[in-house]
């Protein structure tokens, strides 16, 4: 086994998928040599502990790059724009948790329980898929090949934390004014978030002409990317709930071949990255509850659509922060540090 360790640079070590990146590095033991943490001005100076150790925050600028071999963005699309080809100048790969490069020909969309060789064609970015769009993917992935998806239409129920940090504190702060009567200055959400429901994903600028939101259009175009196959019709609803973690979905497939609900039960129970919870006479189906923290993509609720005849109802729940994102990023680094040869790449070409 090799025992090459990788400089690594986290951008927005401080957010809420910052964290969670921290930890799974951590708890994976990725082999870092030096791993440096960036973030804005607010967080100068500030420590956060890795490992036993306190690493200082550094202030992002365009030379933060500098030595790094692998850099694991998610502080926002605009700042990716800016500073992702900056690490690229620098000679780093980076995995960019953001939309920024998503829909780019030139840029792999990864999920690496689907389509992980796409790896080989980055040109020093590789981009992580929408949170939403990453569950659904794994557990669509195994029925997809058994008999070839040709619609899918998804509900999604999105936790709060998927708008970050202050969308978290946003949700607790306005629920404990609405207990004590008190009127709420809201700062995140345009609408009431705490026991309601708001169809419009992202909060700000949502909605397209067409009247579908931004997230909504993601989902579509990035799942046929992942899956290579634009031949797939997709329509999605995306909607946030009040939850603070982990985002469930409804999702309902049509498929060219007939799969009964126990055949799908028994693809997703040998599929890479899922977890089936399925025992109705148990009471056990997935619950954003119990997957916060956990790293499957859990589905339950497999049963036939009385409506088509060759259709699938499933509920599909995974933690946002984990394999939404911060996991997904970082399997693709671990791929990455697998087959060393592919962080060199776009230093020997250019
Ligand atoms: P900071 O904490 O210094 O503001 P979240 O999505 O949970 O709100 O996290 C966003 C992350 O992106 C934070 O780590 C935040 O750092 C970082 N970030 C936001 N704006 C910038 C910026 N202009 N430069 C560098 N990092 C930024």
């Amino acid at each position: 086994m090799s025992t090459q360790k990788f400089n690594i640079a986290v951008v927005g070590a401080t957010g809420a998928v910052g964290h969670e990146m921290l930890s799974i590095l951590e708890e994976r033991n990725f082999p870092i040599n030096e791993l440096r943490l960036l973030a804005s001005e607010r967080s100068a100076g500030k420590k956060l502990s890795f490992k036993g150790k306190e690493i200082e925050v550094q202030v992002l600028n365009e030379n933060s790059f500098e030595g790094i071999e692998i850099a694991l963005f998610s502080a926002g699309g605009s700042i990716s724009k800016k500073f992702v080809p900056a690490a690229i100048k620098a000679g780093a790969v980076s995995v960019d948790n953001t939309s920024a490069f998503r829909m780019d020909p030139n840029t792999p969309l990864v999920v690496p329980e689907v389509n992980p060789d796409a790896i080989k064609d980055h040109n020093g970015c590789i981009a992580n898929p929408n949170c939403s769009t990453i569950q659904m993917v794994v557990a669509l992935k195994p029925l997809h090949d058994a008999g070839k998806i040709k619609r899918i239409v998804v509900s999604t129920y999105q936790s709060v934390s998927g708008a970050g940090v202050k969308a978290i504190q946003e949700m607790y702060a306005e629920a404990q004014a609405i207990i004590e009567n008190r009127v709420y200055q809201r700062q995140i959400f345009p609408h009431q978030i705490a026991f309601n429901i708001l169809p419009q994903i992202p909060q700000e600028n949502a909605f397209m002409k067409n009247g579908y939101s931004e997230e909504e259009l993601k989902m579509i175009n990035e799942t046929k990317k992942i899956m290579g196959d634009d031949s797939i019709r997709v329509t999605a609803t995306t909607v946030r709930v009040p939850v603070e973690r982990a985002h469930s979905e409804a999702v309902n497939v049509e498929t060219e071949k007939k799969i009964t609900a126990d055949q799908a039960r028994e693809l997703l129970s040998k599929a890479p990255g899922v977890q089936v919870q399925d025992d109705l006479d148990k009471g056990e189906f997935p619950l954003a509850s119990n997957a916060t923290g956990q790293d499957p993509v859990f589905v339950g609720r497999i049963r036939e659509d009385l409506s088509l005849e060759n259709g699938l109802e499933m509920w599909v729940v995974a933690d946002n922060l984990r394999k939404g994102a911060a996991l997904n990023a970082i399997q693709i680094g671990e791929y990455l540090v697998a087959h060393p040869e592919l962080l060199k790449k776009q230093v020997s070409s250019s």
